[in-house]
């Protein structure tokens, strides 16, 4: 099996939404920072736009993730691409033209993501998989950070980690990612961690965010 690697990206979502700039240099070992936009439309939530990811993509020392909740994605998310987003992720659910969201996001310079809710079939997108560069299996419904990981999604990341077979695909699991339940989503076959609340919500983020690693790490090396 090739290595896969584990990446480990705390969300901002469960950062101080006043100091967003300082809150990144607390976490100097993640892989990637998460930004969750939501338009309170797609999910009942509202959080930040383009202007802002761009401001943030200027001053991160990191690469930023850029998962998208939004309606329209086909006509929104090549603009976070532009924004500096290293990777852009929008959801199946609200995508009328997947595949040419998927190739203006890359033609803008980014990596293209393919997000699905817990309640949406795999199976119609797995044919998909060439266009993208991840996959997001959701492990809560999105919206909100805190909540529990849905057991019931295992299942769904064994069934894309199986379809992405050589391909260079990130399989990423978001929503109730933390110590307890970081080893079973790798051992599913996850290698790309999204995590709010068990990383801003410590004393020490970047420790925490390093016992995530370690734990995922050696998951998938048990998995083997
Ligand atoms: C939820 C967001 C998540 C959120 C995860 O809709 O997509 O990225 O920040 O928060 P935790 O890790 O606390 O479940
Ligand atoms: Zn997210």
């Amino acid at each position: 099996m090739t290595d896969r690697g584990v990446r480990i990206e705390p969300s901002i979502l469960s950062a101080d939404f006043a100091a967003f700039a300082a809150e990144i240099e607390r976490i100097p070992s993640a892989d990637l920072v998460h930004c969750d936009v939501m338009d309170l439309h797609f999910v009942p939530n509202l959080t930040f736009g383009r202007s802002t990811v761009e401001r943030l993509a200027q001053v991160s020392a990191l690469p930023l993730d850029v998962h998208l909740m939004i309606e329209d994605p086909d006509r929104w998310a090549p603009g976070f691409a532009e924004a500096g987003g290293a990777v852009v992720t929008f959801h199946a659910e609200a995508a009328r033209a997947p595949i040419a969201t998927a190739r203006a996001i890359r033609a803008a310079g980014a990596k293209a993501g393919l997000a699905l809710r817990p309640s949406t079939p795999v199976e119609p997108y797995l044919g998909l998989l060439d266009e993208f560069d991840q996959v997001l299996v959701m492990t809560v419904e999105p919206g909100f950070g805190g909540q529990a990981f849905l057991p019931p999604t295992l299942e769904r990341i064994r069934a894309v980690r199986s379809a992405i077979g050589d391909r260079d695909v990130w399989l990423q699991v978001d929503g109730g990612i933390g110590e307890d339940t970081i080893a079973d989503a790798a051992a599913a076959g996850a290698d790309t961690f999204v995590a709010g609340s068990a990383v801003f919500g410590q004393d020490d983020p970047d420790t925490a965010v390093e016992r995530l690693r370690a734990l995922a790490t050696e998951a998938q090396e048990r998995s083997r």
